[in-house]
């Protein structure tokens, strides 16, 4: 029966698994693990999340919320650095999972993080199509409603989305090189513009719109004013800082990756959070913050009141820029997490096949090419933001805890990041990401429940059974 469940790896069969039979190329410098950092994270929560957050949160002080979001990712990232510069195996939290806590909660977190990737590259797969349409409305060419809404908003399919979904999985399977190369040029064109954004909006503040900077707590507003809508509004951003974690899924492709992956994990997320609360300080300067209730691209609202706006079309272009290189990354992240269950035997072997000339288990691209363009093209994708969250948070919460047991069963293992301060970083890691998880709406709970136990109907039907390591241990019975 299920016996196994409990069976981890050990770190140094992942470690070797990592050096040798590697099929994946080790292409990816530091600079371009930064880059792909920065790629996964400015997104969709910037440029269209921070303007609700402050109409119906924390006012201006959603600067405060990105700090309180970005602390949480911090604590979790440097978990994840530690663990990264340790197992430099493609399968990011899940593989941590699988040589700390045992096969059953690998696999748990592995079919969590589908939440967080393949959900969060078809939520922002609709967000793209939204400013694409508003881009080409500017020449008289918009799209027709059909087309760029799905069946259950009153049109037909998002065509947009899942043409950009399907156009991304396609670079990924011609290869990780070329694929980082195209990121590294949308994540230079992206920051450009937030940089933009920040300098040119900076003489444009009116101090007023920062007064009162925290505006006074209002019940009756749900979680408006004090510190609960600045934690609500910090869960909500949290959106924005989703994939620096990818990172660590490219493990098995950088040139170093002990070194590669803390500068990689811990880099982007520094230069992202001085850009976020850079951005949001001037964004709730240009306008009262109440401008934004309902407004799904408060960037270009705000920047209106600048003598610049001829470069709204321009802030469209770098913003589309910056969806494409998230939905590119977060799809990546998803194949390779696929790839190393696959490996491990809880998925089918499809899953982890290797192209032979592009080297990238494209048939996982393929798979999830279609999986995520039917959320994109058919699901109202309203909710399924906070549904990424929630799958992302308890993701970090568990690699906290994977450092906790890890410092504890394994003490000496050589390790070329250490993440500092423990047990202090990753217990504030868990209480911080499970405060911006209990700052959620049921709804998404409910939701987490449901795919979570669906996740384990799967485990208990085909992954224990059929479990590589399963099969190692009644072979050659330890103890
Ligand atoms: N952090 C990514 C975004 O904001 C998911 O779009």
């Amino acid at each position: 029966m299920a016996s196994s469940w409990k069976a981890k790896k050990s770190i140094a069969s992942l470690q070797q698994e990592a050096s040798s039979g590697n099929a994946l190329k080790r292409s990816l410098s530091s600079t371009s693990l930064v880059a792909l950092g920065i790629g996964a994270i400015i997104g969709a929560g910037l440029f269209s999340l921070t303007g609700i957050a402050a109409a119906e949160h924390a006012g201006p002080a959603v600067t405060l919320s990105f700090v309180l979001a970005a602390v949480g990712c911090g604590f979790a990232g440097l978990c994840y650095a530690e663990f990264a510069s340790m197992i430099p195996v493609a399968g990011s939290a899940y593989t941590y999972s699988y040589a700390t806590m045992g096969e059953f909660i690998a696999w748990f977190i592995g079919w969590d993080l589908v939440l967080e990737y393949a959900l969060g590259a078809a939520t922002v797969g609709v967000s793209w199509s939204m400013y694409l349409n508003k881009f080409l409305e500017h020449y008289g060419m918009g799209l027709p409603e059909n087309f760029i809404n799905g069946p259950f908003e009153g049109g037909i399919i998002n065509l947009p989305a899942i043409f950009i979904v399907s156009l991304l999985s396609l670079v990924l399977i011609r290869g990780t090189r070329e694929s980082a190369i195209i990121n590294n040029i949308l994540v230079v064109l992206k920051v450009a513009v937030v940089l933009l954004f920040i300098v040119l909006g900076w003489q444009y503040i009116n101090p007023e719109n920062h007064v009162p900077f925290i505006p006074e707590r209002d019940p009756s507003k749900g979680d408006f004013g004090g510190m609960p809508g600045i934690a609500a509004g910090a869960a909500m951003v949290f959106f924005a800082f989703i994939g620096f974690d990818a990172v660590s899924t490219a493990a098995q492709e950088a040139k170093n990756p002990q070194k590669g992956m803390p500068i990689g994990i811990i880099g982007s997320l520094v230069i992202c959070t001085i850009l976020y609360v850079l951005f949001s300080y001037v964004m709730t300067g240009l306008v009262p913050y109440t401008t934004f209730a309902g407004d799904a691209s408060p960037a270009a609202t705000a920047f209106a009141v600048t003598p610049y706006p001829f470069l709204k079309q321009g802030l469209i272009v770098a913003i589309l820029a910056g969806y494409t290189s998230v939905i590119m990354v977060l799809l990546l992240g998803q194949s390779r997490v696929f790839y190393s269950m696959s490996k491990d035997g809880l998925l089918p072997k499809v899953f982890s096949d290797v192209h032979p000339k592009y080297a990238t288990p494209w048939k996982t691209n393929l798979i999830f090419m279609v999986f995520v363009s039917l959320f994109a093209g058919f699901v109202p994708v309203k909710d399924l933001g906070h549904m990424v969250s929630i799958g992302t948070l308890l993701a970090f919460c568990l690699v906290c805890i994977g450092i906790l047991v890890m410092r504890k069963k394994m003490p000496d293992a050589p390790r070329a990041f250490k993440t500092p301060l423990v047990p202090f970083v990753p217990i504030a890691g868990v209480i911080v990401c499970g405060y911006l998880m209990y700052a959620l709406p049921l709804e998404s709970w409910l939701r987490l429940l449901v795919w979570m136990l669906i996740g384990v109907v799967i485990y208990f039907l085909y992954g224990n059974k059929h479990s590589k390591l399963n099969k190692q241990n009644k072979e050659t019975p330890k103890e």
